[in-house]
């Protein structure tokens, strides 16, 4: 079946249409700001419902048994919602002790970054992590600084901040008036307008949002003549000295427009919302076998970015989450699998609204799908109607953590191998061996701890096997460019040992940065990189 669907129908859509994903440390806010971002489209009717769902959901299951356990969230999800009129699409990375290579591949499915921290605190190790992801793909990010009642870092130094360590340049979008118990409001640099805080009384946590425009008199007073002097100071910085705007700059991920606000208060959300919608990015052409493709592509075209194991413990099942790239996807459609040259039948597709899920009928450039997945698809497959494609793979991220996997009972010894290939094939781990085959046992090489213990659960869950864990002290990967030809040709290399990674290519371990900067300084012209060649 080939659907008719028209160009201006698509265009419609797309223009409509806008995608993030927010990267953050754990505790900067996340949780908060979507939860107040969701109460602006009227997703949900209740601040609190983000969290409350993540706390009381799937009182029996096998799966989510483990995230019981650990009282997280395992499942990254995405949550659509309307505002004004534009469908805002929000891929929910997995934060906290959860982090694993999801997070980063639903960064490969989002147009737009919003990255979130703490007034505080400034960057700290998990945004930054998240941010080279980003950069990799010249991705636009817009920052919050979230915490603003509550005493903070000077704004010009979190700025500089950004600017020296991310090499970003920063346009403040909203400028903040004293932080803290001295925290006045926001002033908007777009309307020339102060947004005044006002602190609720009887400990109810959303502020009042007074707006007064910047020649009014009164502001003097209200804000007290001391924080006034100091803003007008910093305003008049920021006016003269700081660049202008530039939505080039933003969209080519080198300039982060800049907003500070409170999300537990709800105040500053929406001015953010506002000029997100303005200046972020619509959904693009992305890169493929035939060139960037359109989204206005008449044809439907899409790539799996992640895969999820048994989210419903009734049905025991699988779901692939589709980027729609180009073209209007439509329920039951027939398209073509470009790595197996199979004719696949979308049914069942479902849009993910945190944990629920709706059956879906169509959806847009932009827009996520959740497919059932019977082993069909694998991380980064392209689906496409019409001329054939490709697009661009998701790379093997760069593996912090090693451990020999083995299985203590021979009997197992074939389940224990097919688990192990099924799970690295879903992604849910990086599988490495031994260079030299003195050791067969796999090596899982993981973003993070919880990736482990997820292969281990599902092994015995899904498999029937018992697993033990023997860490392994390195905390570096790298690939060696040239493959083994070009580690032949260096002399001796210390402090690294080598392994292979499922294709067979030479990866590079190390205990820690340093050894790796050795081994790069003493072998200049051995090219390591911290993520795989995309295959
Ligand atoms: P996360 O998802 O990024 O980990 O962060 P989350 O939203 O769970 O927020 C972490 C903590 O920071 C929470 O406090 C939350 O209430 C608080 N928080 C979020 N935004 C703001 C803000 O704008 N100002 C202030 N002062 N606090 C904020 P908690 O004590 O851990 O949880 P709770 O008891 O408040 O739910």
């Amino acid at each position: 079946m080939t659907t008719t669907v028209s160009k201006t129908e698509i265009k419609q859509a797309v223009e409509h249409r806008r995608n993030f994903a927010i990267i953050s440390h754990p505790d900067a806010g996340k949780t908060t700001l979507t939860e107040k971002l969701l109460l602006y489209g009227g997703a949900i009717h209740e601040a609190g419902a983000v969290k409350a769902r993540r706390a009381q959901r799937h009182a029996v299951s096998d799966w989510m048994e483990l995230e019981q356990q650990r009282g997280i969230s395992i499942t990254s999800t995405v949550l659509q919602f309307l505002y004004r009129d534009y469908w805002i699409n929000l891929l929910d990375t997995p934060g906290h002790q959860d982090f694993s290579e999801d997070t980063y591949r639903t960064l490969a499915a989002a147009d737009n970054a919003v990255m979130l921290e703490d007034a505080a605190k400034g960057l700290e190790p998990q945004t930054r992590k998240l941010f080279e992801v980003c950069r990799m793909r010249d991705m636009p990010i817009f920052t919050f600084f979230n915490k603003l009642d509550r005493p903070g870092r000077e704004p010009l130094e979190l700025l500089d901040e950004i600017e020296q360590e991310l090499g970003l340049m920063t346009y403040a979008v909203n400028w903040p008036v004293g932080m803290g118990d001295r925290f006045k409001g926001v002033f908007d640099r777009r309307q020339r307008q102060f947004h005044l805080f006002e602190r609720s009384a009887h400990g109810s946590k959303e502020a009042r949002d007074t707006v007064i425009d910047l020649g009014d008199p009164q502001i003097e007073q209200l804000i007290g003549p001391e924080l006034y002097y100091q803003f007008k100071e910093e305003l008049e910085v920021l006016d003269e000295v700081g660049p202008e705007l530039d939505l080039d700059a933003v969209h080519a991920g080198q300039m982060t427009p800049v907003f500070f606000g409170s999300a537990m208060t709800n105040f500053g959300v929406e001015l953010f919302l506002e000029a997100f919608l303005d200046y972020a990015l619509k959904p693009n052409p992305r890169e493929s076998t035939l060139g960037p493709v359109p989204p206005t592509r008449e044809d439907f075209s899409g790539f799996v970015f992640k895969l999820q194991a048994n989210m419903d413990p009734r049905h025991r099942d699988r779901v692939a989450f589709i980027r729609v790239c180009s073209g209007k996807f439509e329920k039951d459609m027939v398209v073509s699998h470009a790595r197996t040259g199979k004719q696949v039948r979308l049914s069942h597709p479902q849009k993910l609204f945190g944990q629920g899920r709706e059956s879906l009928d169509d959806a847009y450039p932009g827009d996520v799908i959740g497919l059932n997945n019977p082993g069909v698809f694998a991380i980064g497959d392209t689906i496409y109607q019409g001329e054939k494609l490709e697009y661009e793979g998701i790379p093997f991220f760069s593996p912090e953590m090693f451990a020999y996997l083995k299985n203590p009972n021979p009997s197992k010894f074939k389940q224990f191998r097919k688990g192990v290939a099924e799970l690295r094939e879903e992604g849910a781990v990086q599988i490495m061996y031994s260079a030299d085959e003195s050791r067969r046992d796999p090596i899982l090489a993981a973003v993070g701890q919880l990736q482990f213990e997820v292969v281990q659960f599902r092994l015995q869950q899904e498999y029937n096997v018992e697993t033990l864990l023997e860490m392994l002290p390195y905390s570096v990967a790298r690939w060696v460019g040239g493959g083994w030809d070009a580690l032949k040709q260096a002399s001796r290399l210390f402090n690294t040992v080598t392994v292979k990674d499922s294709y067979g290519r030479p990866v590079l371990l190390f205990k820690n940065e340093w050894n790796c900067q050795q081994v790069e300084s003493e072998h200049p012209k051995l090219k390591l990189s911290s993520t795989a060649p995309v295959v």
